[in-house]
């Protein structure tokens, strides 16, 4: 769908519909005379959940949209996020090919804010997830373009909105892929295809070469599986002198336990653990779009996690990358082990900040619900920034504990730590982070675990069910803002 920006007056416009977010109460008089000279009755008050399509004939734009925002004293940006998804539904539902956007709310929220809010819900409500059905129920019912139309210039804002859902929308359609299809070998691949469009550099390292560099905990993950695992370096502004992050994601195509193998229910879903490794190639692909003056180094290894004779089992001890031994208490643990290689990896190359994305442990989804990723981390400037970055985004964080009596727990009795912090799950995800920790070489270090947000379970009305691409938004924010503050 094409986004575009006009500086003109509404009256100018023509489009099969304008669409008007209106806040509770606060509907245009203009709105309500067109709309008494074209005899629409109607009871439209504004109220959230509400979006009206009504016809004014004698106009150049045919119909009216009026999107209710809600109560103006409560109203925040997620309003209009979520009034843009509304919009995008009931757009394609009643067939218009093109709408022009016209916002001009009196409200204490930056206008061109909410501009950037709305559209982004309009295009993440747009992203079709049947990609793999044969048969065309109905003609194809797509809304071609948006026109945002103001006599106030938005363009910067519109841009910042195309590029941040698409880079979210990219995301969702990659983690669709089951696991049949993106193969470690192929999350390689679209690795490669996605530096070479915006100019970055990237390098993929075979299982030989893995062995070569001792990542022994990616190998140890990757070998119950026929598909063989492999190590992703992606760097995007290498060799300036700009300040440096360093993303490392979890990118397990398929986790189905191992020999600690999983229960069926709910195993399909399993090919949703590679997330955080996308949702950190989203981000390369937003901080690219948008000329970030970042250097950004993006690590994953791609990996399968599957039972077999060949497996790692129970009990077993691996040497990682780092030097460090590891005591695999339990092969469904295994984002961990992988991410030890990968952050230690990483930290080989001297950022100054090192954020390790992953789906690493079903205990998140106790911890917050789908409401917001745990956080961990040793810097409380950073933990500050992710908290306002996830407030304006709405892909919120909360911080949990490093206290060190938790790394304690992941004490092994005859290797340098053990994959497992209780048997119980006590302080699951807590222990789980603190995992990676011992493997950041000091180094400025935060972690986010998506495990709860990373799949929608209960959809909203730019968010549809299935993969979300949480954080997308959330880490480019975050990391333009690190930038600018750290800036050289
Ligand atoms: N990929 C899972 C975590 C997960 C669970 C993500 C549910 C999304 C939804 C991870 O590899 C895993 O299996 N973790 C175990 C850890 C346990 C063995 C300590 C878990 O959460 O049960
Ligand atoms: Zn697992
Ligand atoms: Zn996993």
């Amino acid at each position: 769908m094409k986004v575009e920006f006009e500086k003109k007056a509404i009256e100018d416009v023509s489009a099969d519909a304008v669409v008007l977010p209106c806040m509770k109460k606060r509907v245009p008089s203009w709105v309500l005379e067109e709309l008494k000279e074209a005899g629409v009755e109607d009871d439209f008050d504004g109220s959230k959940e509400t979006a009206y399509l009504l016809p004014v004939p004698k106009k150049p734009y045919k119909r009216i949209m009026l999107i209710g925002i809600g109560d103006e004293k409560k109203g925040k940006l997620e309003d209009f996020r979520l009034a843009g998804g509304r919009a995008q539904k009931a757009a394609s539902k009643g067939g218009l090919k093109s709408c022009a956007l016209w916002i001009n709310e009196q409200m204490d929220l930056p206008t061109g804010k909410a501009v950037q809010a709305f559209v982004e819900g309009f295009l993440l409500r747009g992203l079709k997830l049947d990609i793999y059905k044969t048969e065309e129920k109905n003609e194809k019912k797509e809304v071609e373009k948006l026109v945002v139309v103001s006599e106030e210039d938005f363009s910067r804002f519109v841009k910042e909105a195309v590029v941040l859902a698409e880079s979210q929308n990219y995301v969702r359609r990659l983690d669709l892929e089951p696991s049949n299809v993106l193969t470690p070998q192929k999350m390689a691949d679209e690795a490669l295809v996605l530096a070479k469009k915006h100019g970055m550099d990237c390098r993929v390292y075979s299982l030989g070469e893995l062995e070569q560099k001792g990542m022994g905990g990616i190998i140890s993950v990757g070998k119950g599986s026929a598909k063989p695992p492999v190590l992703v370096r992606m760097a995007y502004n290498e060799g300036k002198d700009l300040p440096h992050i360093a993303l490392v994601g979890k990118a397990v195509t398929f986790d189905s336990g191992g020999i600690s193998l999983k229960p069926g229910k709910g195993m399909a879903s399993m090919k949703y653990d590679k997330s955080g490794a996308l949702v950190l190639m989203g981000v390369m692909r937003a901080l690219a779009e948008l000329r970030a003056p970042v250097k950004a180094t993006l690590v994953f290894g791609a990996v399968e996690n599957m039972p077999d004779g060949n497996a790692t089992n129970p009990g077993d001890v691996v040497k990682s990358f780092s030097g460090k031994t590891i005591e695999i208490i339990n092969t469904d643990a295994e984002g961990r082990v992988c991410l030890a290689d990968a952050v230690a990896y990483a930290a080989t190359k001297k950022p100054e900040l090192i954020m390790d994305v992953a789906t690493l442990t079903g205990a998140a989804n106790i911890v917050l619900g789908k409401q917001g990723i745990c956080m961990m981390g040793t810097e409380q400037g950073v933990l500050d920034l992710f908290e306002k970055c996830g407030n304006e985004t709405y892909e919120r964080v909360w911080p949990l504990p490093t206290w060190e009596e938790y790394s304690d727990m992941i004490k092994s009795d005859i290797a340098d730590v053990k994959n497992l912090g209780s048997e119980q799950g006590e302080a699951g995800t807590i222990t789980a982070g603190m995992f990676i920790k011992e493997f950041t070489s000091g180094l400025p270090w935060v972690h986010l675990d998506i495990a709860s947000v990373d799949l929608m379970e209960n959809p909203n009305a730019y968010l549809p069910k299935g993969p979300s691409a949480r954080g997308v938004r959330l880490i480019t924010s975050f990391v333009r803002e690190w930038a600018q503050k750290r800036g050289k």
